[in-house]
């Protein structure tokens, strides 16, 4: 039995070992949030933080994660009480089809919590791994910086 803590909560999983991260989150934990654009850790779409790093859940057997923390973009905000990053991206126009938007939530996430230089360029930095088809970029480095102000 695989034992891990997923939003702060403590899970078990009995299935396949090397089931992926991304599926055992979506399929046996009900969180589908985390999302999958092309499966081979090249877009970011599936980024999930592991210990507080950020990791593509795609590329992740879930036996990795054996005693590990995993965040998904579940644990933000609601819909009813948006995170302050969510409140960033929503202000500014950062999700546009929302498919990179849980990916790019969980990096900035990581990002913004390291107290380090969080500007346009580190944003950008930071983001490198995660891909956007919709916009351009611009909108989703505004919306980390909306987010980062005043940390
Ligand atoms: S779906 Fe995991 S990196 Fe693209
Ligand atoms: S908002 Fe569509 S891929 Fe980023």
């Amino acid at each position: 039995m695989i034992k891990l803590t997923v939003n702060g909560k403590k899970k078990s999983f009995g299935g396949a070992p090397f089931k992926r991260l991304i599926d055992t989150l979506r399929e046996d934990f009900a969180l589908t949030g985390t999302k999958e654009g092309c499966g081979e850790g090249e877009c970011g779409a599936c980024t999930v933080l592991l210990d507080g790093e950020p990791v593509n859940s795609c590329l992740i057997p879930v036996c990795q994660a054996e005693g590990c923390k995993v965040e998904t973009v579940e644990s933000l905000g609601t819909p009813e009480k948006l995170s302050k990053l969510q409140a960033g991206f929503l202000a500014c126009g950062g999700a546009q089809c929302g498919i990179c938007t849980p990916g790019m939530l969980m990096t900035a996430q990581a990002h913004i919590r390291t107290k380090g230089k969080c500007d346009d360029k580190s944003i950008r930095t930071a983001l490198s791994g995660n891909l956007c088809r919709c916009t351009g970029y611009q909108d989703i480095v505004k919306s980390v910086l909306k987010a980062a102000k005043g940390r």
